[in-house]
């Protein structure tokens, strides 16, 4: 639910008013039966590239937003939701609509920038649709022209079936009956009542935003569901003189348009709380999540940070029960998603009080992204002075993210009340509450001195608001600043008119990307008796395997098979950089010979083994089912017993100890390193550390292998950048020559280095099931699966030594680990090749067609990474360009006056070949370790970057204020896929140093596996100002058409944005009276940057005695 790819557009007909409500909403949450009665609108049924494309589809692939595309859907319905309500958005409301919808390529800009047309601010020139939009024309595409106008009037129409049936008067009670699961849904408050009485363990299905997680991912079973939605009781909405009640099943996008339209009806102390509720509930998840989530469900949740119920509580709200009032105050929350209500109450509306004169309501979060992101501390404040006094008469205080559930700080309350609001008072205050929210080393969520510090900013932050009586201005992300210009080199005069190179062309496939007409590897249909493959992974992370007990998950329906090392007809392994990695986990003693002799369906309760696995994570068996969900429920059936064995190794430290290295070890030195440090001034050591990253493409690994059924044939639909090598893989594991396997690469979902070698292992497993049933088996990791299975960019430990003389420096770093890999490149390969076969043989690119890759057409391709992807197929593509125009050249001189399509037609009847193959290897590049000499790169690809940013020394918020990007890419082969690798790059780079973090148990367990607790950059994180420009002039003879490599080399330069925060740090630190080196690792994250600023707040948390407990998490 964290990453907006799936969104839609949720309609539905309200019989009460008339009208018919649109609002975005993550398909991956919505459970059908929840949507009888209502229309879904998907990307494909807003317009298509057969018929007519929608303007939102077409100015978003226009302006270059649409990359690898899997995101594209997502940002187009979360917009078009948007523009069905508001047809001409404020910047405001564009950036809150995309808030919610991650894209890992772009780096955000060019989306914003194709939406940013539909604004009716002066962002745009306004021509919005005219034929001189500031998008039109040669400086963005040559093949623009104008933009469609948005109509609103030509928009699809709700279902007048639907309006009938809503309109019905008499409704009946709806009940689906599933496999495991019945779905009820009642009509009436009474009904309601009696069905939570019968069944008080069923939970109330509303936005399905905290139930759905937990069956989807967790395997949590509920049999049976209420759906409350159709009790009109629970949506009512009633104005008093004391407050608002609102009914339960409001979704938070209700409750903050309510609050906004009540806010100017009354004075303004009277719209405190409701102010500070609009603020909080701004921040709350994203557009699509609040415009499901209930009011009451996130009231009955309990989270431990829910964003409202600090603020509803120190509001002195109330609920409303069917028996009753209940107060919403500290004896309300019990526990971890526990509230004092019985099991079968049903929560009907919360009372939302108006405040009264003298009194000061905040919300107050900090978060480690600014938006859609659960809080690291949240707070709701509150606090009442006598009439004409500053003597605090009451005050209310709560958090969330400090313990268990939302706390309230009652001791801190009970100092303060009585006290003048000054200084002295909040000096006491402080070691009140320092004393009453402590946090132990090992409390779920860590950064323990990060949260007990910011209790005491957040208290210091409302003691000056208040002070100083100020309202809270909403702090978003703006991007009013004029567009920056983005310099497109033009091309030489002479240049032909056809000739594309140079040109800013839109992605090739940007159209079918933003229709949903592009097809990814899961989008291929069914084929005839397909099954579904889910990996089995080891919870821990060094253990023997004493037990595999698979009889429970053959035994439920669907499931076909379980997989293991033993059906692995060929090679158990694969080789990586010298090192073998095993497709399940295996063990020295059970070698070949006694794994074979398995079989598991006659020793189903096998005991004794003696597999072992040496990481979480690691692949033990598969289970293949008819359908997905019966193979998670296979999965989740298998039963592993283990026997922990010593030493795991979780931290590089760990590995240093235990001689745990990654052979061979490199040094690269210069000079006699010993002797220099002899004589200097002055020596700095220290060490610096840099989290690991993980890829989070958008599209997760995906495979679908289907046996020919004939010759040990099988084709390979694979998500890769290395076709060649899951060719090789699975012919290998299968132990059939490679000429039996096809792979076929339409295209991918994003991969950044993450789809090179570790597919080619899932696909070989896959392959293994499709070889075992003879049955077409597919395998789509869901995200969980995926950060927790395959590998990453890896943490690295830096210790360094310089000397410094006087006006000599030197430096001398020793790297202990370290491991780079990212490819960006792969959609704008393909374009750029395009853009190469239609220079070379002087036609069109609309005649150029680029199919799929695939290794019956190329046999032996070089993985598109390393920036490599142009460079190698832009040459071969040039090289077989260049025979085929030869061969065509007699003909050519025959008929000057012919076509293409004459003379292609004419060399067909000659019998003259029109296919041809190109091929270029590349320099020969090689570096001799021993001698440490050699030409390691071709060339190099050179960049400088400017950021500037404002750190908030009290959270350690940040923004990025500029940025401005020079790159050297030699001549451009297409300035706008250039500029948006840049963007995307740099962008994927501050994630890198600035706001990425996984996270370990102490047990090596990775906890950060999905959107929610893993943050790459959003909307959010784009500078204010983004200036990119490509350095003029500049050649490169190694490369194709004199351009250079750009996927990767862009994301160091997002290494600004760290500099910028550290030297923040520095000057905060100085206000501070600290000067000197500090340490400041990456990500720099709010809690690093905080903590390094070292305020008074930090010192007043006493430091955690060592061994006193567990941290939560490892320090990797
Ligand atoms: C991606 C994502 C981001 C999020 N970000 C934030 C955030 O930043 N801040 C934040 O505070 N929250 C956040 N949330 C949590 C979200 O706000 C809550 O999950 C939501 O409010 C719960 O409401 P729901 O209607 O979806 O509940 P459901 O999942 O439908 O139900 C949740 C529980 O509430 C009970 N319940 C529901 N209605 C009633 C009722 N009327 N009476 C009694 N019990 C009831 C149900 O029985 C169930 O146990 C996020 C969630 C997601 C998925
Ligand atoms: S939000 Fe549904 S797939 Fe990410």
């Amino acid at each position: 639910g964290g990453c907006g790819a799936c969104t839609v557009m949720v309609s539905r007909y309200q019989p009460a008013t008339k009208t018919i409500a649109h609002y975005s909403a993550n398909a991956c949450l919505l459970p059908l039966c929840q949507l009888h009665g209502a229309a879904i609108t998907t990307v494909e049924g807003i317009g298509s590239s057969k018929t007519r494309l929608h303007p939102v589809q077409e100015r978003i692939a226009k302006a270059h937003g649409s990359q690898c595309g899997f995101c594209t859907p997502g940002m187009v319905m979360s917009m078009y939701a948007l523009l069905r309500n508001k047809p001409q958005p404020t910047m405001e409301d564009i950036t809150q609509a995309l808030a919610g919808n991650l894209c890992r390529c772009t780096g955000y800009r060019p989306i914003v920038d194709g939406c940013r047309t539909f604004c009716q601010e002066a962002n745009c020139c306004q021509a919005n649709g005219g034929a001189n939009c500031c998008l039109n024309g040669d400086e963005n595409t040559n093949e623009s022209g104008h933009f469609l106008p948005l109509d609103p009037t030509q928009e699809l129409i709700f279902p007048p079936e639907l309006i009938l049936m809503a309109e019905a008067s008499n409704p009946q009670t709806l009940t689906f009956h599933g496999e495991r699961m019945t779905w009820v849904s009642p009509t009436s408050l009474e009904e309601l009542v009696q069905l939570k009485a019968k069944h008080p363990k069923a939970p109330l299905v509303m936005g399905n935003t905290n139930i759905g997680p937990d069956i989807k991912f967790k395997g949590v079973l509920h049999p049976l569901i209420i759906s409350p939605i159709r009790v009109k009781e629970l949506f009512e909405v009633s104005q008093g003189p004391d407050g608002v009640w609102v009914g339960a099943g409001c979704s938070l996008s209700e409750l903050h348009s309510l609050l906004e339209k009540m806010v100017p009806q009354h004075p303004e102390e009277k719209t405190e709380l409701l102010r500070a509720l609009i603020q909080q509930l701004g921040y709350l998840g994203s557009q699509q999540i609040r415009n499901v989530a209930s009011l009451g469900g996130n009231v009955a949740s309990a989270y431990p940070n829910s964003d409202l119920n600090p603020v509803l509580a120190a509001g002195n709200c109330r609920v409303r029960v069917v028996s009753g009032e209940v107060p919403l105050n500290q004896e309300f929350f019990v526990g971890f998603g526990k509230t004092v209500l019985r099991p079968d109450d049903v929560v009907v509306s919360v009372f939302i009080p108006f405040s009264t004169k003298g009194e000061y309501v905040r919300a107050l979060r900090q978060a480690p992204r600014k938006e859609v992101s659960f809080a690291t501390v949240t707070a709701g404040m509150r606090v009442r002075f006598s009439e004409g006094s500053r003597t605090v008469q009451e005050v209310s205080l709560y958090f969330g993210g400090m313990g268990p559930t939302t706390v309230s700080a009652a001791k801190t309350c009970q100092a303060v009340t009585g006290r003048p609001w000054n200084e002295e008072t909040l000096n006491e205050a402080y070691d009140v509450l320092l004393g009453e929210l402590a946090l132990p080393l090992s409390a779920p969520g860590g950064k323990v001195e990060f949260r007990r510090s910011l209790t005491l900013s957040l208290l210091f932050k409302f003691y000056l608001d208040v002070l100083q009586k100020l309202r809270e201005t909403v702090d978003r992300v703006s991007f009013l600043n004029a567009r920056p210009p983005q310099p497109h080199p033009h091309v030489p005069k002479d240049q032909d008119d056809q000739d594309p190179v140079g040109r800013p062309m839109m992605h090739r496939s940007a159209v079918s990307q933003a229709t949903g007409e592009a097809v990814y590897c899961d989008d291929l249909p069914q084929t005839d008796g397909e099954l579904f493959l889910v990996l089995v992974t080891s919870s821990r992370a060094h253990a023997k395997i004493t037990g595999l007990d698979v009889s429970e998950a053959l035994k439920l329906p669907g499931v076909v098979d379980v997989i293991t090392a033993n059906d692995i007809p060929g090679k158990k392994t694969r080789v990586m950089f010298g090192y073998e990695q095993e497709l399940f986990a295996e063990d020295e003693v059970f070698t070949q010979t006694s794994l074979e002799n398995l079989d598991f369906r006659k020793n189903m309760n096998y005991k004794n083994f003696c597999l072992s696995v040496v990481c979480v994570g690691q692949t033990v068996c598969a289970v293949v089912a008819d359908t997905k969900a019966h193979a998670k429920r296979g999965a989740y059936a298998v039963k592993i017993t283990y026997e922990d064995l010593p030493d795991p190794i979780f931290t590089i430290e760990d590995a240093i100890e235990k001689s745990s290295y990654f052979e061979p070890r490199r040094v690269v030195a210069k000079g006699d390193v010993t002797e220099a440090f002899k004589s200097v001034d002055r020596v700095y050591e220290g060490q610096i550390r840099m989290g690991g990253q993980e890829h989070f493409y958008m599209e997760t690994q995906s495979m679908l292998v289907v046996p020919v059924g004939e010759e040990r044939e099988f084709k390979v639909y694979v998500s890769t950048q290395w076709p060649t090598l899951a060719q090789e893989a699975v012919a290998e594991t299968l132990d059939i020559q490679s000429n039996r396997v096809t792979c076929h690469v339409k295209r991918l979902g994003g991969a950044f280095g993450g789809k090179v070698i570790v597919t080619s292992v899932l696909a070989s497993i896959t392959a293994v099931a499709a070889w075992k049933t003879n049955r077409a088996v597919r395998c789509v990791l869901e995200r969980g699966e995926d950060m927790l299975i395959t590998g990453g960019r890896h943490p690295v430990l830096g210790k360094y030594k310089v000397r410094q003389k006087t006006q000599l420096k030197d430096q001398y770093s020793k790297i202990v680990k370290k491991n780079f890999n990212c490819d960006n490149n792969w959609f704008g390969s393909c374009l750029l090749c395009g853009q190469v076969a239609s220079r070379e043989l002087h036609i069109p690119t609309s005649k150029v067609f680029i199919s799929e890759t695939s290794t019956s057409s190329v046999p032996n391709t070089c993985p598109s990474a390393a920036s490599f992807g142009t460079d190698a197929n832009g040459m071969a593509v040039k090289e077989a360009c260049e025979i085929l125009y030869r061969r065509l050249e007699p003909i050519r001189q025959k008929d000057p006056g012919g076509s293409w399509e004459t003379w292609v037609r004419e060399a067909h009847l000659q019998k003259i070949s029109l296919s041809a193959t190109g091929f270029f290897r590349g320099k020969d590049l090689y570096y001799d370790w021993d001698k440490m000499e050699g030409q390691p790169y071709a060339y190099f690809t050179f960049g400088a970057c400017c950021s500037e940013v404002e750190l908030d020394c009290l959270t350690g918020d940040y923004r990025t204020l500029r940025t401005d990007v020079v790159m050297d890419i030699g001549r451009s082969i297409n300035p706008s896929v250039d500029i948006g690798q840049i963007e995307g790059a740099f962008t994927q780079g501050l994630g890198l140093y600035t706001l990425e973090e996984l996270n370990y148990s102490p047990t090596g367990v990775l906890y950060s596996r999905g959107p929610s607790q893993y943050k790459i950059p959003a909307v959010c994180d784009v500078p204010l100002r983004f200036n990119v420009y490509l350095l003029p002039d500049s050649h490169n003879p190694h490369a194709i058409y004199s351009s250079k490599g750009i996927g990767e080399p862009t994301l160091f330069l997002g290494s600004s944005v760290f500099f910028a925060i550290k030297d923040a740090v520095t000057a905060a630190r100085s206000d501070s009276g600290l000067s000197g080196p500090f340490t400041l690792d990456t990500p720099a994250t709010p809690e690093r940057a905080f903590l390094a600023c070292a305020s008074p707040f930090v010192k007043k948390v006493p430091a955690s005695k060592p061994g006193s407990s567990k941290p939560w998490a490892l320090n990797i």
